[in-house]
């Protein structure tokens, strides 16, 4: 531990769709504490998702204050902050009050759906995609600020007179941290400015004419800067003042960093509100013809970046939550598994979670959700083994998708997130992938690929292969199905997904 050896621990914020979380790592990658609170899910018209920007704020601080108090440790003991955070979600806000002008639009939500249309035109939705790496949806965050600037009154104005500042959240909180009223680092990194369909991903800059066509004043825009260097120090009178905050990574990214896939070729899956595989690609911006999206995976300071082929799936965790609160099919998330574990198979009936359209790899913003293949027979043990299974299948078609693309079949599955404890998902994944799934010993995967990128850039680690010897397999689930019965399962899935297409008039 070079020049930090006073400070013993890396404090990491994980900002997701559904809570807000601080855990506090030591020099082993152990967390020696955490905290976590939810924040309230705004759902003003079907389709429509928002978050209370302050209100995720003030969470921050009060996961920071309690993480910190947990591990009795001061901001005095700790090297640096890195920062994590659900991507796409849009924020726009008043550089003089620092008062959001509308609240955040996550990236669930479908209303940029007539914008996207319109601005992908005649050469459809790819028309970005060889300098975005991204499809035209209503998934990424540059719709969502163009749609706030056309619907809040005074908006536009404001923004053209240089008052009003973008960002994803990892930008609102670090705004926030580093400054006081008036602010502080107006910075991203590039993992976040990738998923706005504003960052050329080859130049990792700017584009001006995708801006200009969306019509978002460049002044609006953060700093893009790498994924690891110190942006700025926590502010005055604050709960980390003058601690360097020295990480940020898209949670996904984050979550890839966690599981040590540093080589090109290794992959995770996340198992959280949404599924995410993402496959390092090197130094090399791979493009998929098969659906899947061209990111940066990270960059460490002045080394080159490095990039992924994503696949993004918006519904998985989400829909047990559903059938929960929405459904009152179970009263806690653990139910669907006791219920699903009653029979040995779903009845013949499938769930597709169209919820938000469909992502990867269909990228269809007017689907729709659907439950198939009922009969008299079907009864509630076989929708909970159906929505376990959905989470499974939509993997499964990322995986498809990503050997296509990469011509070199996937051998194993590095999985995380919550979803994970599920062993009938599990087991279920192995069989319906036909790999072998692998789940480390430590699954604080997003939170820890935070710490990294803040404890490389202060020197309290030096390298990655450094983290790689922190990765070690707890379970290993192998496939026990044949190879006819998955063949089978997977054409009935889309038989059913293709069911969802279209809906929307
Ligand atoms: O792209 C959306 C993703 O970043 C959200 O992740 O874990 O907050 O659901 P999570």
């Amino acid at each position: 531990m070079p020049e930090t050896s006073d400070q013993k621990y890396i404090l990491a914020i994980d900002q997701g769709t559904t809570s807000s979380r601080a855990m506090v790592f030591d020099h082993d990658g152990h967390a020696v504490s955490q905290a976590q609170l939810e924040h309230k899910q705004i759902f003003p018209r079907s389709g429509w998702v928002e978050h209370d920007p302050m209100e995720i704020w003030s969470n921050t601080r009060e996961v920071i204050a309690l993480a910190l108090n947990r591990a009795e440790v001061n901001r005095d003991d700790l090297a640096a902050v890195g920062i994590t955070n659900q991507r796409e979600t849009a924020v726009v806000w008043d550089k003089n009050t620092g008062k959001p002008v509308y609240n955040a639009i996550v990236w669930q939500d479908t209303r940029t759906a007539r914008i996207v249309h319109e601005l992908a035109g005649e050469e459809g939705v790819n028309r970005f995609k060889e300098v975005t790496g991204l499809p035209l949806t209503t998934y990424f965050a540059g719709p969502k600020v163009k749609w706030i600037l056309d619907h809040v009154e005074g908006a536009r104005e404001k923004a053209e007179a240089g008052d009003l500042l973008f960002g994803t959240i990892d930008t609102w909180l670090l705004w926030h941290m580093t400054g006081a009223t008036k602010g502080g680092a107006h910075v991203t990194d590039v993992t976040n400015a990738s998923r706005t369909l504003l960052m050329n991903v080859h130049t990792l800059e700017w584009d001006e004419d995708i801006a200009r066509e969306m019509g978002i004043p460049m002044s609006m825009l953060p700093e893009i800067r790498s994924s690891s260097e110190v942006y700025g120090k926590g502010r005055k009178r604050g709960l980390l003042t003058n601690v360097p905050i020295a990480g940020i990574l898209g949670d996904q990214q984050a979550a890839t960093f966690g599981q040590a896939c540093f080589e090109k070729g290794t992959a995770k899956n996340t198992y959280g509100t949404g599924n995410f595989l993402l496959v390092n690609t090197g130094n090399e911006a791979l493009s998929s013809d098969n659906g899947l999206l061209t990111t940066v995976l990270y960059k460490l300071g002045d080394a080159d970046p490095v990039y992924a082929l994503e696949g993004s799936v918006a519904v998985t965790g989400s829909l047990v939550q559903w059938i929960r609160d929405s459904i009152g099919l179970i009263s806690s998330a653990k139910e669907v598994e006791e219920l699903a574990t009653k029979v040995d198979d779903s009845g013949g009936c499938f769930v597709v979670p169209a919820f938000s359209g469909l992502f990867a790899p269909y990228w269809k913003d007017d689907a729709r959700g659907a439950i198939v293949g009922l009969t008299r027979y079907v009864n509630k043990h076989h929708i909970a083994r159906a929505v376990l299974e959905a989470t499974a299948y939509q993997s499964a078609e990322l995986i498809d998708a990503m050997n296509e693309d990469a011509k070199v079949p996937l051998k194993e599955l590095r999985v995380d997130g919550g979803m994970t404890v599920n062993e009938t998902l599990m087991q279920f994944q192995a069989d319906i992938l036909g790999v072998d799934v692998i789940r480390p010993k430590i699954i604080e995967t997003t939170a820890l690929g935070a710490a990294y990128a803040a404890g490389l850039a202060v020197g309290f680690w030096n390298s990655t292969d450094d983290l790689e010897k922190y990765w070690d397999e707890d379970v290993r689930w192998t496939p026990s199905m044949d190879d006819k019965t998955r063949e089978r399962s997977m054409r009935l899935w889309r038989k059913a997904v293709e069911r969802t297409f279209d809906w929307v008039d």
